[in-house]
């Protein structure tokens, strides 16, 4: 028993640390004490935390996508259709704002006019059929085939250079599925759900 009372010492530091770090846990989570309310910004050290998690999480999971080096100007256009009816109320697009309610989302949804610079095409894929757990980021993977979210991944890599024409032209003519071209988003602020495309209803 005398034979190694420093071990043992050691031994019951790290034991009362981890029943006090389980403690606090806990009461955190039993009190209510963390504001989960979507109205307040994260703190500055949770922002970093989720930040930075899921840059390192996307960028160590992309690395077997391989996506074009050069895609045709008819799977940008495709692209174009498919975001303005599913990604530009909560992300934008040139001369478009997202819709009012999505600023009110934690995180709030980047604008990827200007976002889609930081991330390759491979990772853009990633995010798009992956989506982001606990964001709002949904995953589009599991009920769009591989070759519409490429379209949505060779778009998304083009917005940065996109004048609010461009964008227009794209998407009058990107139809996917040979529907109509989506309407404006703007129509997702008036807040009527007639102005709604009705595909996002779905
Ligand atoms: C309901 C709102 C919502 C919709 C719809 C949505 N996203 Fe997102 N998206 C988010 C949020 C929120 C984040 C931020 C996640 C984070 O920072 O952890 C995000 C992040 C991203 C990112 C990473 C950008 C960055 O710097 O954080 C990409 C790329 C992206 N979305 C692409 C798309 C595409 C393409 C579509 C449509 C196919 C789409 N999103 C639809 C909410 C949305």
């Amino acid at each position: 028993m005398q034979k190694h009372p420093f071990a043992i010492g050691i031994l019951g530091g790290i034991v009362g640390t981890l029943l006090v770090a389980v403690a606090v846990w806990l009461t955190v989570v039993y009190t209510g004490a963390y504001n989960v309310a979507a109205s307040d910004q994260h703190t500055d050290a949770v922002r970093w935390t989720l930040d930075t998690t899921m840059r390192r999480s996307v960028a160590s999971r992309a690395e077997g996508i391989q996506m074009p080096e050069e895609p045709s100007d008819e799977l940008i256009a495709e692209g174009a259709g498919r975001y303005a009816e599913s990604c530009a109320h909560c992300h934008g697009a040139p001369g478009a704002d997202p819709a009012g309610w999505s600023r009110g989302m934690r995180p709030e949804p980047p604008h990827l006019t200007e976002a889609a610079t930081e991330w390759s095409a491979e990772e853009i894929y990633w995010i798009v059929s992956n989506g982001i757990r606990m964001s709002g980021m949904p995953a589009f993977g599991p009920d769009h085939a591989p070759d519409e979210i490429a379209a949505l991944t060779a778009f998304v890599s083009a917005l940065p250079g996109l004048t609010p024409d461009d964008y227009a032209a794209l998407t009058a003519s990107g139809k996917p599925d040979g529907q109509a071209a989506a309407p404006r988003v703007n129509n997702w602020n008036e807040g009527s759900r007639a102005t709604c495309p009705t595909s996002a209803l779905a």
